[in-house]
């Protein structure tokens, strides 16, 4: 009888925690651009990220661009009608970016999810370092990399330009980072 109860007050106590220790996922650095959060905690081979931008449209984040948008492994997100979708791009061109499954790689995005709540989309996903697509890059946690980010105005299209982009020199695993554009 004894056993019982306690097998059923800790059945209960973890019921209780384990929605509260995810949805308080607490990440390791955030970088505060003028109009964007981006936060995340590199974890083993794979990076946590969660998004945020004052904006109803899209809001994405590209790893490593060469070229103006060139080269960038792009993930853009958008959420609509509380719905969240997130999609794995690639910088296809200096001036735009197409889904990594139009170009014939995947879609690599893990645990997608998303608010948009007072005018403000946030989005949160899980991504490897290195996926070996060709259409993604290795995301190296040491060293200096170049990070963008951009939204979208109003519009959940991916299609539509940006009001705002920016561009960063960061260091994953220290938080360090640097305005460059
Ligand atoms: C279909 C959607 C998009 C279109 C049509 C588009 C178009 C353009 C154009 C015309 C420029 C050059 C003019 C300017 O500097 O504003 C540009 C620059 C830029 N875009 Fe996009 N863009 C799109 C999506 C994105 C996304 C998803 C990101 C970020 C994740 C992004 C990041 C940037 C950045 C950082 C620059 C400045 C690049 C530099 O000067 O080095 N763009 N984009």
């Amino acid at each position: 009888m004894k056993k019982n109860y306690l097998t059923a007050t800790l059945l209960t106590l973890m019921f209780l925690l384990i929605p509260l220790s995810l949805s308080a996922m607490d990440y390791k650095h955030t970088l505060e651009a003028k109009d964007m959060q981006f936060s995340w905690t590199i974890e083993g081979d794979q990076i946590h990220v969660k998004l945020s931008a004052k904006t109803t449209g899209w809001v994405a984040i590209g790893f490593d661009p060469e070229n103006a948008m060139e080269g960038a492994n792009i993930i853009i997100g958008a959420v609509k009608d509380g719905k969240v979708k997130i999609e794995d791009h690639y910088g296809d061109r200096k001036r735009g970016h197409t889904s990594d499954e139009e170009l014939g790689g995947k879609n690599n995005v893990l645990n997608p999810s998303g608010s948009e709540e007072d005018g403000v989309t946030t989005i949160s996903f899980t991504f490897p370092l290195d996926t070996g697509d060709k259409y993604d890059k290795p995301i190296h946690p040491e060293g200096t990399s170049r990070v963008m980010m951009a939204y979208g105005a109003g519009k959940d299209s991916f299609k539509t330009r940006h009001p705002y982009r920016t561009n960063y020199e960061i260091n994953y695993s220290t938080g360090e980072n640097k305005k460059i554009k």
